[in-house]
């Protein structure tokens, strides 16, 4: 018997889907470079990209976002687990294999400063995808940058400046060009906008959305918050600590948070209506991120969640669907907006803490 694909109700399949995704970085010991532990920067990942959609991905600093992001772009070696793009499992292709892939999946990183190399011409730059891939243009290369030139926003007489002569916005642009000259199926931005001036970051973001409408990109889009991503993405996963712990539908996730993580996240978000601020709980959530070295035992975040209880030390909660809403998944025991999965069990930290909750 054969089983069927599991497809969508557009019979469509994914162009990306991951199972199983693993990075640990050995840490090793004296000169005979001993292995004594390991960072667990991404510990588990399962998730799907359908063609044309944008995946946000969103979690504090230092939860493996970016390792992701290199694992996905197969800019980093995994682990474990498995990567399939368009069907094909290209979890371990060596170089040469995967060269013809590197035209399919191009990176946007978050620093625009030291992502562009000071001592090229944009010309250089924008142009290097195809000196690297050996891809010929049919009117020469100099006019196919300066038409990405152009898409992207910038002038085609920005050919033969410096990266010091532009703006990080605009740096940015270039980068965007640069990572779409090969026409990519699949674009990892990492926290694209993270380190631009906060009043142009929304023109970078709506750049990148209306270049998706263009050229029919499929996206993930990196964030450590959920302000930048809430709207130009589809769906969006939640990570903490090198694990997903909740991925929804955008209207599902900000409608009804499951995780308690998610939630603390989202109060972080300004509210701009003042008849609705005074409406929500503010979250703060207290301490550090714990090191990815030695992760909490049982669900990753209870060191720092103010509804854990006894099986939250001791059972991991695996990420399922526990509503209706298709696609929905989360992984807590004593999730928020869905039955318990734990009833009966009383929060031992409530009293003591966790967090603080005041009213913004
Ligand atoms: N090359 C590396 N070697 C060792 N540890 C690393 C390396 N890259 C990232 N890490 C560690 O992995 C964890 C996740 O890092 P990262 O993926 O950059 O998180 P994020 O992008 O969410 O801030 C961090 O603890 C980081 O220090
Ligand atoms: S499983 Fe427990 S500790 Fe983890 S998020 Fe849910 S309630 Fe909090
Ligand atoms: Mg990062």
């Amino acid at each position: 018997m054969t089983i069927p694909q599991q497809t969508t109700a557009e019979g469509a399949e994914p162009l990306l889907k991951v199972s199983g995704l693993v990075k640990h970085f050995p840490i090793t010991k004296g000169v005979l470079r001993r292995q004594v532990g390991a960072v667990k920067a991404v510990d588990g990942l399962d998730f799907e990209v359908m063609p044309g959609e944008t995946l946000g991905v969103v979690g504090e600093s230092g939860c493996g976002k970016s390792t992701m992001g290199r694992l996905i772009t197969r800019l980093l070696e995994p682990t474990g687990g498995k990567i399939e793009f368009e069907g094909r499992d290209i979890t371990h292709l060596g170089t040469s294999a995967m060269r013809p892939r590197r035209r399919d999946v191009q990176m946007i990183f978050q620093d625009p400063y030291s992502s562009l190399n000071p001592r090229h011409t944009v010309g250089t730059i924008v142009s290097a995808p195809f000196r690297l891939q050996k891809v010929e243009t049919e009117h020469g290369t100099k006019k196919a940058v300066q038409d990405l030139l152009e898409l992207v926003g910038l002038s085609p007489e920005h050919y033969n400046r410096y990266p010091h002569e532009f703006s990080g916005g605009q740096r940015q642009r270039i980068g965007i060009a640069r990572a779409l000259a090969l026409k990519p199926k699949l674009v990892v931005a990492d926290e694209p906008v993270s380190a631009l001036d906060v009043s142009i970051q929304a023109q970078v973001v709506n750049l990148l959305d209306d270049l998706q409408s263009e050229l029919g990109l499929t996206y993930v889009i990196i964030a450590h918050d959920l302000s930048v991503i809430r709207h130009v993405s589809d769906r969006i996963a939640v990570m903490y600590l090198g694990k997903i712990v909740e991925i929804a539908d955008r209207e599902s996730l900000y409608g009804k948070p499951m995780h308690p993580y998610t939630t603390a996240l989202m109060s972080a978000v300004p509210v701009p209506d003042p008849k609705r601020r005074t409406q929500r709980k503010r979250i703060l959530l207290t301490g550090d991120v714990p090191s990815p070295i030695s992760p909490p035992s049982g669900c990753r975040f209870h060191t720092r969640c103010w509804k854990a209880t006894e099986v939250c030390r001791t059972v991991e909660p695996p990420l399922i669907a526990l509503t209706p809403a298709a696609g929905h998944r989360v992984a807590c025991h004593h999730p928020e907006n869905a039955p318990d999965q734990a009833p009966g069990e009383t929060s031992a930290t409530a009293a003591t803490g966790g967090k603080s909750v005041e009213s913004a």
